[in-house]
């Protein structure tokens, strides 16, 4: 990964500095579903220098995915790549913004590497070998109990009444259960790096992608975390539902307190 921390940071100052800037924003999925030129541009840019180093490989890419690109995870070499994650954070000048790369060979996520671009902190993770943030080492809480909880979630881009009615319900239930609070950052792959860093006991989501989970999942499992389905069985990368946690037992108590939210599967589009 020798060549990660100085591009990365490359393009994360193309995004710092368009983050005050004014920007062209489109829809896609939904209203509250938001691209800008410059994912599109930091995309582009992750993507030629890759095939440049590595020909053979193959991406899957949220721009490229949006534009009708098949989100297929085949056992070759496979970049993950969320060019920036909280695009709508970005369009509103709130700092909480990602660059996101994981990385799969034979359907296994080998590692991945998520850059906090307004507070330059590189979270980082390889299979067998750690998760660190700039180098220290990062170790997920080992809470077990809900009602001592501190939990992460993500809204999604779905905003029609039944689908707002469970995003709600499933808040309200791990209230109920006196999780000590449910926060909303507005980046998923960030929100699961405070997990990974033990600054949150869980998260869970319906509704995200392949590209927000793919180097965070390296990155929590490294950290000692649970990765997995929202119906308590094994994390499947293209469900897009998730629920991670320090311990099993937390994972387990959200995954049964939750509603289920469909969205599809990302290799279905
Ligand atoms: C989105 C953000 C958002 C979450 C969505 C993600 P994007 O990624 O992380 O907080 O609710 O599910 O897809 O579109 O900003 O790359």
């Amino acid at each position: 990964m020798g060549w990660l921390p100085s591009e990365t940071g490359d393009r994360s100052k193309i995004i710092r500095k368009a983050l005050s800037e004014e920007k062209r924003v489109s829809t896609k999925t939904s209203a509250a579903d938001l691209v800008t030129e410059t994912d599109h541009l930091v995309e582009d840019l992750i993507i030629s220098e890759l095939q440049k180093r590595f020909p053979s490989h193959r991406f899957i890419a949220e721009e490229a995915a949006a534009a009708g690109a098949k989100c297929v995870l085949t056992p070759s070499p496979t970049w993950i790549v969320d060019p920036i994650d909280g695009t709508c954070n970005f369009v509103h000048r709130f700092p909480t913004v990602a660059v996101s790369i994981g990385f799969a060979v034979n359907q296994e996520l080998e590692f991945g590497v998520i850059y906090h671009c307004t507070e330059e902190r590189l979270y980082t993770g390889r299979r067998g070998q750690g998760a660190f943030c700039n180098g220290q080492r990062l170790q997920v809480s080992r809470e077990t109990d809900l009602s001592k909880a501190l939990v992460l979630t993500e809204i999604g881009p779905k905003r029609d009444p039944a689908t707002l009615k469970l995003f709600l319900g499933n808040m309200e239930r791990l209230l109920h259960a006196k999780a000590h609070g449910v926060r909303v950052i507005g980046s998923s792959t960030l929100a699961l790096c405070h997990l990974a860093s033990g600054a949150a006991d869980a998260y869970y989501q319906f509704g995200l992608h392949c590209w927000d989970l793919a180097a965070a999942t390296v990155i929590i499992r490294e950290a000692g975390g649970i990765v997995m389905d929202t119906s308590g069985g094994p994390l499947d990368l293209m469900s897009c539902r998730v629920v991670a946690a320090g311990t099993r037992e937390m994972a387990t108590l959200i995954a049964r307190a939750l509603q289920t939210i469909n969205y599809g599967r990302d290799d279905e589009k």
